[in-house]
């Protein structure tokens, strides 16, 4: 327990928001940009930003949508993952990657995780592989690559659609190759907490020309790919819906961020690897367990910066950790308690926590320290000072 009688790390007004966003002045100005122009649907912004983007990653095709969740929706659209099909996922991992195959109709399964890496564990995939699965979505947890040769070894050995959550794994590469493009899809997020923000928005990466387009048209109605371009200055045409599509489209209001967002990526990453290697060396004899170190050949992205807390261990439980850093005034965050422990699927599924006991076991210890390329130095100093507090229960 903190004590009533020194003063927090922070002063309240000063409190430390986990997952601030880095603004510069250069999107502030292409944001008015965008405003004075009066064009702030989908637009030219979007299609510079799609076109950034896939060259960032080196995808073959990139479709610009609303948010990470519109992109694992359409996804699995396009891959005609429908009813009577099961798709195999983490148990770990955010609710919208398992609502986005319920949304298609199909039913989730949930792999459970290796408790060092936390990402899906390709043997425990395996095991839930039946006649009916019809993809794998591994998620790249905290940014950290899956094990992509044993998925796709899987995925072609039994003839499943490969689609990455890449929510956290922007700049995560295998030797030298982005996560994203391992897959048949990978489907990204630039929500506010993300290591690049619109705001809200998402963008998938296809590797098959017809997939994007499918994509783009169920993104905006179910409108023909022409319809796109509807509002440009080239001449009035109608549109023609050849399906019924979703309202899951990009703005160039949101485009107008992530454009410079994209431009400060690697800058933003080397810092957010600075702070990670600052943690990692300040927190190394605390009786805690840090994040498993990075695989040779591999780019972690540095999404989450989280520390296990076995109160067993550490003497303190993960929840009472929380709320000291909290009387500390510096925002923590929990990514996530693990899936079957949510009521709606226990309730939908019959799952129990307990099926999947390293993802239930993290889900209640993890807790996820600040890690924002907009922490100045005495920002991390005050993290570190109260970590340290907190534990040592000063
Ligand atoms: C692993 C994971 N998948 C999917 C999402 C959904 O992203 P969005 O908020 O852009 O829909 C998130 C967002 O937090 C996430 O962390």
């Amino acid at each position: 327990m903190a004590s009533a009688k020194r003063d927090p790390v922070r002063s309240p007004e000063d409190f430390l928001v986990f997952g601030a966003p880095q603004i510069g002045e250069d999107e502030k100005r292409e944001v008015l940009d965008c405003l004075e122009s009066g064009w702030l649907g989908t637009g030219p912004k979007v299609a510079e930003f799609e076109r950034s983007f896939r060259s960032y990653v080196g995808g073959d095709h990139a479709v610009a949508v609303s948010s990470c969740t519109a992109a694992l929706h359409l996804s699995m659209l396009a891959a005609s993952v429908g009813p009577g099909d099961e798709v195999i996922t983490t148990a770990m991992t955010f609710c919208s990657t398992v609502n986005a195959i319920i949304h298609a109709g199909a039913t989730p399964v949930l792999a459970d995780i290796d408790p060092h890496e936390i990402n899906i564990d390709p043997a425990a995939v395996e095991a839930c592989i039946t006649p009916r699965t019809k993809a794998i979505l591994p998620v790249h947890f905290a940014g950290r690559p899956c094990n992509m040769a044993a998925l796709t070894d899987l995925a072609q050995r039994h003839g499943l659609v490969l689609v990455e959550d890449c929510a956290h794994a922007i700049e995560a590469e295998i030797d030298g190759r982005h996560m994203g493009t391992f897959g048949d899809y990978g489907c990204f997020s630039f929500y506010v907490t993300k290591n690049l923000m619109t705001g809200e928005g998402g963008m998938v990466v296809a590797r098959d020309e017809s997939h994007a387009d499918r994509i783009k048209v169920l993104g905006l109605h179910g409108m023909s790919r022409d319809a796109w371009k509807r509002f440009s200055d080239d001449g009035f045409r109608h549109y023609q819906v050849v399906e019924c599509g979703y309202k899951y489209n990009m703005m160039d209001l949101q485009a107008a961020l992530g454009l410079h967002q994209l431009r400060r990526i690697e800058a933003n990453w080397k810092r957010r690897e600075s702070i990670w290697r600052t943690y990692e060396r300040e927190f190394h004899d605390l009786p805690v367990r840090l994040p498993a170190p990075t695989r040779p050949g591999t780019r972690h992205a540095h999404h989450l910066f989280t520390l296990e807390i076995d109160e067993s261990r550490a003497g303190i439980s993960r929840d009472d950790f929380m709320r000291g850093m909290h009387r500390e005034n510096i925002g923590v965050g929990v990514h996530y308690q693990s899936i079957p422990s949510h009521p709606f699927y226990r309730e939908r599924y019959g799952w129990e926590p307990e099926a999947w006991p390293n993802s239930k076991r993290f889900g209640e210890e993890t807790v996820s320290l600040p890690l924002s390329a907009k922490l100045d130095d005495d920002d991390v100093g005050d993290v570190i000072t109260a970590v340290r507090r907190v534990l040592a229960g000063d």
